[in-house]
């Protein structure tokens, strides 16, 4: 890393970012990566970075603009169709360029999948899109008047922009940072030609994985360099459990100092004191007013009164999770005197189990199947503890949230789990992932609760705790500032382990997971 003195203040203003995403809070959300891309970037641009975000128009994001101007045009390339570029501004002023592709956009669903949970057919064409924009726009467009000088790119969706980059021969450095390697954007060989990738980079050193292309390997082999969202989960995605096939160009990369863990923030307007979503405002100095939110969710989720704690949960409901352990300890809890608040949706089967749960656990167990920001802030504000036994979890904000709420996390001792909540003070943590171990966590909080002492002075440590984004954010400008003065690296070669493709791809039903 460049040591902090060797950048400049005037060098850092001056510094341009194209930050490339498929999700970004204030427009299309399924999850972390939404919150994270309006974060960091408002993060950055308040130390002085010129950062703008570019992303699909999708048609939920058109349907909350209030103003939209065309600034460019971009030609297709192979079967990747042309589009334009429009410009609009976040109410706080980040400009937003926006790919207006209507056939490939202009659907209702999430940013990934049918309003019936399966990914769109076309995944391929919609991202590569996003990737050949963000490398044009690298490279200078009539009427946009920007160019970067990096270019930082997001999860498998955007993670052909490196590689369209290094392809057309332009000398733009690109950072690619992983928020979940088990999605990696898998689509077959035949797809090539159709995606304008030259045929020589399908090996094993460029773009392929076991006979398939991946989006996120290619972002991997041709990004200058690779961030991840805490240091726990740079780490693990080295090994063979979480490598997800890919264990072996991870620890090259590690090796050659080019994988960096930062872990993420979380936002200010997290903050109990003056959440408007809240029927109650409270802080670390009067943590009282949770009575009032807990009596308000019990009612809401049709709890029965009740003086145990209440253990929240509010997920994606996907295998990651880990949320079948719930279902396994959940007699215990409710056995005990606990109640469990559940919001969620995602995945049909997991969706199902928990709403079993909910109805042999009537009174004790309510779900809301769905999400709402207003009801996750309520459910976080309402609750004692919080569940997340995430089987990996490259960095976790819910943690984050319940912790700066109150709510004590149990959690597995995973990625950014493990970086961000101390155990014993602000949270519990378990190492195994199993039923035992995760009931033996929650002993521990049931001991706690019985404590009030203790209860108030883990909730005061676990609300005084700061997760601030302004760290994170110097963290990126560092590394921007090292990047900026690279030459493109040479694709790495080396051969991955023959892992078959069903086994490396972990969760591949799961969101950002393309079809094949
Ligand atoms: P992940 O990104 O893996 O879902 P994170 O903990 O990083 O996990 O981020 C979750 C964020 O998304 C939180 O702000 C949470 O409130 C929100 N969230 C949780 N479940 C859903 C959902 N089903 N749809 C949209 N957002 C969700
Ligand atoms: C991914 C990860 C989650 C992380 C989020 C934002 O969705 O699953 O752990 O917090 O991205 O980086």
């Amino acid at each position: 890393m460049v040591a902090r003195s060797r950048t400049s203040a005037r060098g850092l203003k001056s510094m341009k970012i194209l930050f490339v995403t498929s999700e970004f809070a204030d427009f299309a959300k399924a999850g972390g990566l939404a919150d994270v891309s309006a974060a960091l970037p408002r993060a950055l641009r308040r130390q002085g970075v010129d950062v703008r975000i570019l992303m699909p128009a999708y048609q939920n994001v058109l349907d909350k603009l209030r103003v939209l101007s065309v600034v460019g045009s971009l030609p297709g390339q192979s079967a990747i169709e042309p589009c334009l570029i429009g410009e609009t501004r976040t109410a706080d002023g980040i400009p937003v360029y926006l790919i207006l592709a209507p056939s490939l956009y202009q659907r209702s669903g999430t940013p990934y999948s049918t309003p019936e949970g399966y990914d769109w057919g076309d995944n391929d064409l919609r991202f590569a899109r996003l990737g050949l924009a963000a490398a044009e726009i690298a490279k200078g467009v009539d009427g946009i008047g920007w160019k970067p000088d990096i270019v930082h790119v997001h999860d498998w969706a955007a993670a052909l922009a490196p590689a369209y980059l290094a392809w057309s021969g332009s000398k733009v450095p690109s950072i690619l940072t992983i928020h979940n390697l088990a999605h990696q954007g898998i689509f077959p060989a035949d797809r090539l030609d159709a995606l304008a990738i030259p045929h020589d980079a399908f090996r094993t050193d460029g773009v392929e994985f076991h006979n398939y292309i991946s989006f996120m390997k290619a972002g991997l082999t041709y990004a200058h360099h690779v961030t991840t969202v805490s240091a726990t989960y740079a780490d693990e995605i080295t090994g063979e459990v979480l490598g997800s096939g890919l264990q072996g160009l991870m620890s090259g990369l590690a090796s050659e100092g080019r994988l960096t863990g930062i872990v993420n923030g979380l936002d200010d307007d997290w903050d109990p004191a003056t959440d408007p979503h809240l029927p109650k405002n409270f802080d670390a100095d009067d943590p009282s007013g949770k009575a009032e939110n807990k009596a308000f969710v019990g009612l809401s989720l049709c709890l029965a009164p009740s003086e145990g704690p209440l253990f929240g949960i509010v997920s994606r409901l996907v295998h990651q999770k880990g949320l079948d352990l719930v279902a396994d300890i959940a007699g215990e809890l409710v056995e005990r005197g606990g109640q469990i608040a559940i919001l969620g949706t995602g995945d049909p089967n997991v969706e199902r189990m928990l709403l079993d749960l909910s109805r042999r656990y009537r009174g004790a167990i309510g779900l809301v199947a769905g999400f709402s920001d207003t009801m996750a802030h309520r459910v976080v504000a309402a609750s004692d503890f919080f569940l997340m036994p995430s089987r990996f979890e490259p960095c976790g904000l819910t943690q984050m949230q319940a912790q700066r709420y109150g709510a004590l996390p149990i959690a597995h001792s995973t990625g950014g789990l493990a970086d961000t909540i101390d155990d014993g003070e602000t949270g519990f943590l378990f190492h195994e992932f199993s039923r035992q171990a995760f009931l033996d966590s929650c002993r521990r909080a049931f001991e706690v609760y019985a404590a009030p002492d203790e209860l108030t002075s883990m909730r005061s440590t676990a609300m005084r705790r700061r997760f601030d984004w302004e760290g994170p954010a110097r963290d990126y400008i560092r590394l921007y500032s090292e990047v900026a003065g690279v030459d493109v690296p040479k694709p790495p070669s080396r051969t991955e382990p023959s892992i078959p493709p069903r086994l490396a791809l972990a969760g591949e039903s799961e969101r950002r997971t393309a079809a094949r």
